[in-house]
């Protein structure tokens, strides 16, 4: 993702939190959507399946309201399926300008499997229109010989070629969905993010888990969409013929009950998959107001399935809405610790542009510690060695001559043949000063 990198520009600290809260946005646009239609073209192939099966009408009746609840329509695809998923490649490659993350290579791939997976669900959906028009006709009332002959072969072909579309929809969703869970995983795992190859990471256990979440998820939510729209939003539709009104509310109120059981379970693997760094107070709140609300809709399931009671059929859907909020909220949270560090090196950066292009030369406001948490604690420690030696083995030769260690820090030379040369760390003479001090200072606090 070199021609990203190049387009990014160093961010200040608030500018940085900014782009947290924009990501949240648009995540949350995105998730829910791409959620019910990945659930909602499986289900809906399913019913087709069943239909076949069974032989009743009602399945086949579903299969087509759940793809046209689900897809809404062309523009919503695009502006919620595509649109956010670009806004957040772009942030991403914000925050982790300069990191070797394949975060934005993950995210880039998801986009362009989800483009080409959209197409074809929405022409599954427009197949399956046609397919009704074709049911409609009475082959009997085609007088011609040789147009009922047409008839038949265009009906089979349409209906082989939905299918076809359908199928490869679902998997070209999937392997996008991977990508991008793929994507969130690494970014939320910064610190400890130890699988070097791009394509082996994606069979990291962290990464299946979440993969495995997103699609109970997907499923949970689906069905809480269905149940919403059918038993809620089309109101004339419930009166239209209750026997299936009926169907509907106990397909969906089911098959939501068997995806939202195994939910909270696997929230809470993940949340003890986490290291130290990234677990914060906020990101277990977050995961606990998820595991809650998804309870919540598993007793609306309930409620509906068992005591006929649709009123909560608005209700389920705007839960798992919130759950799904609170989950994105988590791993951002996660991702904001993960890479606290190296927020801190870019907008430094950013803050030394600016003094630059105002002619100031230095930067007042970093003390010597910010300076050295920024610059140097990459490298080292005080007791122990890490790329470059522990400070308490080689500070005792400066005490006294702050100038030496000045000048070292701005311009290292080879010391010790058991290590590689430092590289020059680029400080202006104030900010190699006030590092010197602080180093010197404390060391002769903590000896
Ligand atoms: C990329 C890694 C890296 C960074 C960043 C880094 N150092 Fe070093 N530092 C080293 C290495 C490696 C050595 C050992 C060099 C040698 O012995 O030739 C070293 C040596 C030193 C020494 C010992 C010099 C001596 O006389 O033995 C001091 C003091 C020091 N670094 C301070 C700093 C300070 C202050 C910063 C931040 C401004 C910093 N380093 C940033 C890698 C780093």
């Amino acid at each position: 993702m070199d021609f990203l990198d190049k387009l990014v520009l160093p961010q200040s600290a608030e500018h940085i939190e900014l782009l947290h809260y924009i990501l949240v946005l648009v995540l949350a646009l995105f998730v829910p959507f791409i959620s019910v239609v990945f659930g909602g073209a499986f289900a809906s192939l399913q019913y087709g399946k069943k239909y076949k099966k069974t032989n009743n009408p009602y399945y086949k009746k579903l299969s087509k309201d759940v793809i046209e609840y689900v897809t809404v329509n062309n523009s919503v695809g695009v502006i919620l399926g595509i649109v956010p998923l670009l806004t957040a490649m772009l942030i991403f490659a914000q925050l982790l300008h300069k990191t070797q993350i394949q975060t934005v290579g993950y995210i880039a791939l998801s986009i362009v499997f989800i483009i080409v997976a959209l197409f074809m669900i929405y022409t599954y959906r427009y197949s399956m229109m046609v397919s009704t028009v074709f049911d409609s006709v009475n082959p009997d009332s085609i007088k011609d010989k040789d147009a009922e002959d047409d008839y038949k072969k265009l009906k089979a072909s349409s209906s082989y070629l939905k299918i076809k579309y359908g199928k490869s929809g679902l998997v070209f969703l999937f392997i996008g969905l991977w990508f991008y869970v793929a994507a969130i995983t690494s970014a939320a795992n910064f610190t400890n993010w130890d699988f070097p190859g791009f394509i082996t990471a994606l069979a990291a256990p962290k990464v299946l888990l979440n993969l495995l979440i997103f699609i109970t998820f997907a499923f949970t939510l689906t069905n809480g969409a269905i149940l919403f729209i059918h038993l809620y939003w089309n109101e004339s539709k419930k009166d239209e013929d209750p026997e299936y009104t009926k169907f509907v509310k106990d397909i969906a109120s089911r098959a939501g009950l068997k995806a939202s059981v195994s939910l909270p379970f696997l929230i809470l693997i993940n949340l003890f998959s986490f290291s130290n760094t990234t677990l914060s107070g906020s990101v277990f709140v977050y995961t606990v107001v998820c595991i809650v609300l998804i309870f919540l809709a598993y007793h609306l399931f309930y409620m509906i399935q068992f005591k006929n009671d649709y009123r909560f059929s608005s209700f389920i859907f705007f839960v798992l809405i919130f759950a799904s909020i609170a989950f994105i909220i988590k791993d951002q949270k996660a991702m904001t610790n993960a890479t606290e560090i190296h927020s801190l090196t870019l907008s430094t950066e950013y803050d030394k542009i600016l003094a630059d292009l105002k002619g100031e030369g230095t930067v007042a406001a970093l003390s010597g510690k910010e300076i050295y948490d920024v610059r140097c604690a990459s490298c080292h420690r005080f007791e122990q060695k890490l790329v470059g030696p522990a400070h308490f083995d080689v500070l005792p030769k400066y005490v006294g001559n702050e100038p030496k260690l000045v000048a070292f820090i701005r311009n290292p030379v080879k010391v010790d043949p058991a290590f590689p040369p430092m590289p020059n760390p680029g400080l202006k003479p104030q900010e190699a000063e006030a590092v010197a001090k602080y180093l010197l200072d404390e060391f002769a606090k903590r000896k």
